[in-house]
């Protein structure tokens, strides 16, 4: 007979002031404070849909887009764009390195139904930062950046958030500066993902970063990001930082309850049960219907190509089935898989924490082509 694996302890929920009350962004009241982070390539409106449909998630950010692309009226750009009335409360993510295209792509994405319009002030790779924009705005300490994004707040009429990195390096840790001065220009929010520019995806989140951040502004909420995939992570996080709300990004590719689990755990500090592996089968399922319908066949087979080692982990599939995956061209290899998969059950051991390792693929370093 083999033993029930252990039961982690679930630290009791801390007692965060304000927290009996809704996350207001703006006049937007969010139904929970854990947010989905954008994730270029993943966060388009199938999982964001399904993400939805388990519940808990406060808020769903786009993709970062390109404000020029939306001016130029891109396709691909248009297809990051996709939503549907269901999808809401929405963030549209914009960058760019020039002005004119940002307010002019802000008025756009307002025009076209965002809720909120985010602006990523993070985001590290080259093909963002060479041209100004991301990480790039970090650098600036002309006062540009501040009157560029005051111009993005005076030009429409939704709330305006920044997500935004601790600063460019360990020595240029600009961001409380750029918190205070957003706020004082009418930012409504920021996130702030606890790393430096410098540090891409390495080390760990810096905590004390976050809270330099938290306590850099007077009233708008700060949402705290990086490395949550665990109540015990969002613990540590809500301590160490007073944050007013979490951004959860790998997390959630790992586990899709994630959301619900963490509200769960603040309502009554149980965060009740991940999804079984039936209901990861039907996640999947879903989630590969809804981008057919997005993208069509063929597409929604290369885009679950990416997912394929995310998805064979946190269902313990093995090598054979993640191969599948890998190569799969067309929708009924998919079907197939699932039906063996759901037939089998589960296989001994399977443990859905498991999935928390699941390898998502980020950029190298910084600077890396991506
Ligand atoms: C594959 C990938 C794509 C990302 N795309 C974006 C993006 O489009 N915009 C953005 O602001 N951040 C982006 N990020 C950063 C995440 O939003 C988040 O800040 C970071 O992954 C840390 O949070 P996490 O540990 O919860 O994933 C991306 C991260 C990854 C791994």
């Amino acid at each position: 007979m083999t033993s029930a694996p252990p039961i982690p302890e679930i630290p009791e929920p801390p007692l965060l002031p304000g927290w009996d009350q809704p996350l207001c962004i703006r006049n937007i009241e969010l139904a929970s404070r854990f947010t989905l982070a954008p994730l270029a390539g993943y966060t388009n409106l199938p999982y964001r849909m399904s993400i939805r449909d388990v519940g808990g998630v406060g808020l769903c950010t786009t993709d970062l887009v390109n404000t020029r692309a939306i001016l130029q009226g891109s396709s691909k750009t248009m297809e990051l764009l996709a939503t549907c009335p269901e999808d809401r409360p929405w963030a549209v993510q914009i960058f760019s390195g020039t002005p004119d295209d940002l307010i002019a792509g802000a008025k756009w994405v307002e025009a076209y139904g965002a809720t909120i319009i985010d602006i990523n002030m993070g985001c590290p790779v080259r093909k963002v930062v060479k041209g100004g924009g991301g990480a790039a705005m970090m650098c600036d300490t002309t006062g540009a950046t501040i009157d560029l994004i005051s111009k993005v707040v005076a030009a429409v009429k939704v709330p305006v958030t920044v997500k935004m990195r601790l600063g460019w390096d360990a020595d240029n840790l600009s961001a409380p500066y750029f918190a205070r001065e957003f706020e004082r220009v009418g930012v409504a929010a920021i996130t702030i993902h606890g790393r430096t520019r410098e540090q891409g995806f390495s080390g760990s989140v810096n905590l004390a970063g976050i809270r330099s951040v938290v306590e850099a502004v007077e009233r708008i909420p700060v949402i705290g990001n990086g490395d949550v995939r665990s109540i015990r992570d969002a613990d540590r996080m809500l301590r160490a930082t007073g944050c007013d709300g979490i951004a959860i990004g790998r997390g959630a590719l790992a586990n899709p309850w994630m959301f619900r689990q963490l509200n769960r755990w603040l309502a009554t500090g149980r965060p009740g049960p991940r999804g079984t592996y039936d209901e990861r089968l039907d996640f999947m399922v879903n989630h590969f219907r809804r981008t057919i319908a997005w993208r069509g066949e063929w597409a929604a087979c290369i885009q679950f190509r990416k997912m394929s080692a995310w998805y064979c982990k946190s269902l313990r599939a093995g090598k054979a089935n993640q191969q599948i995956l890998v190569m799969l061209d067309k929708p009924q290899s998919l079907y197939d898989l699932v039906a063996r998969l759901r037939e089998q059950g589960p296989p001994p051991g399977w443990v859905d924490s498991d999935s928390m390792d699941a390898n998502i693929h980020v950029p190298a370093g910084p600077i890396a082509h991506w």
